[in-house]
């Protein structure tokens, strides 16, 4: 529930990155002995997750924002069903399981459902090493006598496609190239921990990555990366509500692309050693912008939800188009609840400024659900009531505690829908 209209105001501190976070908890398990995550985010994505590799054998302990993780009795057990079905990344444990064990059968996974998200990629990629993938009702099983490096040039830039890749590879015999690789700061993460863990790996964050495969893998320490998602959407709730907040803990660089767009709309922003602020307390209308949601360095997908409702406070027409995921558009129906005024034309959300109002609006996924609460805290004339937030508790840890702290009227209550 948000009483909207308060401008936000202090200091946030960023927590470790969801897409890091998933990638990296699987990737623990190419290790035989024990890892240790450091900056670890509290968010239902990761409680679910350590009760998969639970389930798996290994031994998960969490103190504060750390967790360690004992593979060493872990086995491959199927999971055709269950627990992976719950999240997007369960596909991880595909790439990780095949490394360590030769063999894998994990359910195909659930998650964020806002359109089809095949995984043809990932399946080429263990293809090419030599491992034989078949679906069994619904579940893939996926095995190798021996995985064996290869060149890959994958046929789209796919940030699940390129780390899963890398989890079997850094297993095989001999050397992998993977080429049109993912570039995102999450993949570099994952290669950070893996090269910790004795892995071969560079080029990460380039478009050609080549992996030495090696024999065993073991434990390390590994502090996780800032979520620039998180981070990005704070910027956002800054600039829509006119404050001024300084986002702690970031990597500013991983923002050049919000931090540019908040700019041309008109927010001041100071990039700071480890920190952003935002100052967006003028009156001056801001000015609509065009948005290209695009693999990294561009803007990211996953602040097009949120930057469509900042974007319902300009002045003037804005377009916004995601070439990544070109229906991820079920935000702006619920926002039309709320009277936007946005017509999607393609992969193109069309969105002419003017004030939102309070009305009851429901997250169909975790970042139209941010869209939502961004939108709550711009009105003025009552009450936003955002269902289906279980969405995103999946990978915003204590928001409502952040934001209350901002000086927002925001609170939980459960209600019968
Ligand atoms: C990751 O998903 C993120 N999830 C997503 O964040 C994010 O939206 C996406 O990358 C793009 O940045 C995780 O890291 C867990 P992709 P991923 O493979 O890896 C197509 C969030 O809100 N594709 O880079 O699954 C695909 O359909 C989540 O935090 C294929 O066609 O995305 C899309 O159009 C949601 N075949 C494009 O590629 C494949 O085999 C990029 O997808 C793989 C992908």
């Amino acid at each position: 529930m948000i009483r909207g209209g308060n401008p936000l105001h202090g200091e946030v501190q960023i927590s470790g990155a969801k897409n890091s976070a998933v990638a990296l908890l699987p990737a623990a398990i190419l290790a035989e002995s024990e890892v240790t995550l450091d900056n670890l985010p509290a968010i239902s994505d990761v409680a679910v997750y350590s009760e998969i590799l639970r389930d798996l054998g290994a031994v998960v302990e969490r103190k504060e924002d750390a967790i360690r993780i004992d593979p060493s009795n872990l086995q491959s057990v199927a999971m055709p069903n269950g627990k992976v079905k719950l999240l997007r990344a369960s596909y991880y444990l595909m790439g990780a399981l095949l490394g360590r064990f030769g063999e894998a059968v994990i359910g195909l996974p659930g998650g964020c459902n806002f359109e089809p998200r095949p995984i043809d990629q990932h399946i080429k990629g263990f293809e090419a090493l030599g491992a034989t993938v078949t679906n069994e009702h619904g579940a893939m099983r996926i095995t190798a006598k021996e995985l064996r490096g290869a060149k890959i040039y994958l046929d789209l830039v796919s940030v699940g496609a390129t780390i899963n890749i890398m989890l079997a590879a850094s297993r095989a015999k001999g050397s992998t190239i993977i080429e049109n690789a993912a570039k995102e700061p999450e993949i570099i993460d994952v290669a950070t921990l893996l090269n910790s863990m004795g892995a071969k790996i560079k080029g990460a964050g380039t478009e050609t990555i080549r992996i030495e495969g090696v024999e065993r893998m073991h434990g390390c320490r590994h502090s996780i990366i800032p979520d620039r998602i998180q981070a990005g959407t704070y910027m956002i709730m800054a600039a829509a509500t006119r404050g001024d907040v300084t986002v702690e803990g970031v990597i500013p660089k991983h923002m050049e692309a919000v931090t540019a767009k908040l700019r041309e709309l008109g927010a001041t922003v100071e990039e700071l050693d480890d920190a952003i602020r935002i100052v967006a307390s003028g009156d001056a209308p801001y000015q609509a912008v065009d948005v290209k949601a695009l693999v990294y360095p561009g803007f990211a997908t996953d602040l097009q939800s949120p930057m469509t409702s900042l974007l319902t406070q300009a002045s003037g027409v804005s377009v916004l188009s995601d070439y990544i995921y070109g229906n991820r558009f079920k935000h702006v129906p619920e926002l039309a609840m709320m009277g936007a005024n946005i017509r999607v034309e393609g992969r193109s959300a069309i969105i002419e400024g003017g004030p939102l109002s309070a009305a009851k609006v429901h997250a169909t996924d975790l970042r139209a659900g941010a869209a939502l609460v961004i939108a709550g805290l711009t009105v003025t004339d009552g009450i936003t009531e955002v269902t289906g937030v279980e969405y995103i508790d999946r990978g915003y840890d204590n928001l409502v505690e952040n934001l209350s702290r901002l000086g927002a009227d925001i609170w939980r209550e459960t209600v019968s829908q």
